[in-house]
């Protein structure tokens, strides 16, 4: 290739900076039980790694986990692993993610969410089955990796053959080397090139206007080179895709840009793209979520456009629940973001945000997620792990007192837990399903109200993206579509309705796109829906169905969501009766079918826009209210 760049996938291989000191790094895993690897974005840790030590005898022991704080990253890096050792994905190399196993027997090299391995730990406490285990993307601080980080330190101590590696990009590694008593830190040898940073004179109003007017001037006036551009979700990607294709079309015969978006949603077909090389003469622009921060690695890149914020989970006391909230990146993302330019050379770093903000408004660190989310999910599996009082767990960084507190008076509420804070009955069937407490707590009290068989399919369609599909310039034929699919008391019984059809035509997929409905998102919604079954047969469930007495069904969720419960105040507007904040009722609703507002509602989450919306909303009679929680109302 070009500058003896490396072809084949062996060649590759053997050009990343893992592979120059393979040697040495397999010699310090063998002496250590637990090592910290540092290296930068693309030196081949996630892909590396794994092939070493199963190369170095590793999987005869035991399976070689590696656990990746995103999904999309958990299978992208399967898959390319799999080509790399010439194995068919789901063999030898596997993946596993929520609600979907790629795994065989015969797998040996197997990546994971963090999310699975921790719930793998509720069945096998000491991990039996792995010889290694590697904590990828271990600066993320993700939630799930850091409470596998404390339970590693007493798994490590009963477990003296088990070794553990975490990697982390190079911020903050000593942090992880004290948490494990001073652990050897070792550093693959970089190979970058300067980028050069530019910071934006002025502060911008308008983040996707501004960085598409920044990939135009940068594709038509720069020498060869891919951009990346850094956006914060599948909205503003999608937007700025768009806008970008718009005004090239709108040039005289302007050089070819091929625009390829990827969040963490998107399917994987479609996510793979990215990795593909453009046509020579084709400029490839990617626009990315902070998953190509330090998560996936495209080569080629050379210019890069940071918008300068991304989307965060944080917990909204006045709320009592998580939002994902735009929020300003901190420098070290900042930094990460620039470093993605430097890779195949010298390259440029365009920030949408003057040095001033950068200065002043930036965190030098994200705060770790265990300090800004709800934890109630978290709390339940500690406390079925047998974790008695959680001040006591060794975390890295403990959480708040406050959020610990708040969930556990909500795994209260929902009966998760007693009066003494002990895992009741209810609790730790709630922990055999892997979602949220009350979505859970609504597949067990289904049993109960007769009405399982239902159950299964609205937590099931709750759990995959929208499947309601509403294109910009067929907007008015598909809210027309969409309110056929209409039970006017419900939208949880819409999302019923809508799978029920779907199953009647075949689950035909020429009928989804005749009503507008995502057919991919319904077949993962099937998926869900099975896996959800075996685990109702695991736990000796009984599948009821409650045939059309829909209201059943509208009680049960009501039971549910008791926290989530509100009032109407005004047209469209509701207060929710637990925390007096105001609601809206969402304008897509299928309530608005009723003719008039039902006076009290459940709704399954909320969407913060201009303002605060209610998503996914339930009529409810307040005497089931009252029932289930006499202070409520
Ligand atoms: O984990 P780290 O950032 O150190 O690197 P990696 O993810 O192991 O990536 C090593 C190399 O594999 C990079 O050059 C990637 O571009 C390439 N890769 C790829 O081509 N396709 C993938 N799906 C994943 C990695
Ligand atoms: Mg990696």
């Amino acid at each position: 290739g070009p500058l003896g760049s490396p072809n084949t996938l062996k060649e590759q291989r053997e050009f990343l900076p893992a592979f120059a000191v393979r040697e040495d790094l397999l010699r310090v895993i063998r002496d250590n039980q637990v090592v910290i690897v540092i290296g930068e974005t693309g030196s081949g840790k996630t892909t590396q790694l794994t092939q070493f030590l199963y190369e170095d005898g590793y999987g005869k022991t035991g399976m070689i986990g590696c656990t990746q704080p995103r999904r999309v990253a958990a299978m992208s890096v399967a898959k390319r692993v799999a080509e790399e050792m010439e194995v068919k994905l789901g063999t030898l190399v596997g993946y596993a993610i929520r609600f979907e196993d790629c795994t065989s027997k015969e797998t040996v090299i197997k990546y994971m969410t963090d999310g699975v391995l921790l719930r793998e730990s509720l069945n096998e406490p000491d991990l039996d089955r792995y010889s290694c285990i590697i904590m990828d993307e271990a600066h993320e601080r993700a939630l799930n990796t850091d409470v596998l980080m404390g339970l590693f330190k007493k798994i490590l101590q009963r477990r003296r053959d088990l070794k553990l590696i975490i990697t982390s990009a190079t911020m903050n590694s000593k942090r992880f080397s004290d948490f494990f008593g001073g652990a050897p830190e070792f550093t693959i040898p970089g190979r970058t090139f300067p980028v050069d940073i530019l910071f934006h004179r002025s502060p911008v109003e308008d983040y996707v206007d501004q960085a598409v007017q920044q990939v135009l001037a940068i594709h038509v006036s720069k020498p060869a080179g891919d951009i990346l551009v850094f956006m914060t979700g599948q909205e503003d990607i999608e937007v700025t895709c768009e806008l970008i294709q718009e005004r090239l079309a709108a040039l005289n015969d302007p050089p070819k840009l091929s625009v390829l978006p990827i969040y963490s949603q998107m399917p994987a077909d479609l996510q793979a793209k990215i990795f593909d090389r453009a046509p020579p003469g084709v400029r490839k622009c990617i626009v990315a979520t902070n998953i190509a921060e330090t998560s996936l690695t495209v080569d080629g890149i050379m210019y890069v456009v940071d918008c300068g914020y991304s989307k965060l989970k944080v917990y909204n006391p006045r709320m009592g629940m998580d939002t994902l909230q735009i929020t300003p990146i901190s420098q070290a993302n900042a930094a990460q973001r620039a470093g993605r330019a430097g890779r195949t050379g010298p390259g440029q770093a365009y920030r949408l945000y003057t040095e001033k903000q950068f200065r002043d408004e930036m965190y030098m660190q994200t705060i770790p997620e265990i300090q800004r989310t709800n934890l109630s999910n978290t709390v339940l599996l500690l406390k079925s792990l047998g974790v008695k009082d959680l001040l006591d767990f060794d975390f890295m960084d403990p959480p708040p007192q406050d959020t610990i507190t708040t969930s556990l008076y909500d795994l209260w509420a929902l009966g998760a837990l007693d009066n003494l804070g002990e895992l009741t009955e209810l609790g730790r069937k709630m922990n055999a399903f892997p979602m949220d407490p009350p979505l859970a707590k609504l597949l067990i009290m289904s049993e109960e109200y007769g009405c399982s068989e239902e159950m299964v399919t609205i937590v099931s369609m709750l759990s995959v993206p929208n499947v309601f599909y509403r294109p910009k310039e067929r907007q008015e034929e598909s809210d027309a579509a969409r309110e056929k699919f209409f039970v006017p008391e419900s939208d949880h019984l819409t999302y019923l309705h809508v799978y029920t059809q779907w199953k009647a035509n075949g689950y035909s997929d020429a009928w989804c796109a005749r009503h507008f409905l995502h057919s991919k998102s319904l077949r993962r919604a099937r998926e869900v829906r099975d896996q959800l079954l075996d685990i109702m047969k695991m736990q000796h469930m009984r599948m009821v169905s409650c045939g059309t007495d829909w209201d059943i069904i509208r009680k049960c969720i009501c039971s549910g969501y008791y926290h989530q419960a509100a009032k109407v105040k005004g047209i469209g507007e509701y207060i929710n009766l637990r925390t007096s904040v105001t609601v809206q009722l969402h304008p897509t609703s299928a309530l608005y079918g009723l003719g008039f507002l039902p006076d009290y509602v459940v709704y399954h989450e909320l969407i913060l826009t201009s303002k605060e919306y209610m998503s996914t909303v339930t009529a409810v009679d307040p005497h089931w209210l009252a029932e289930l929680e006499p202070s409520a109302v």
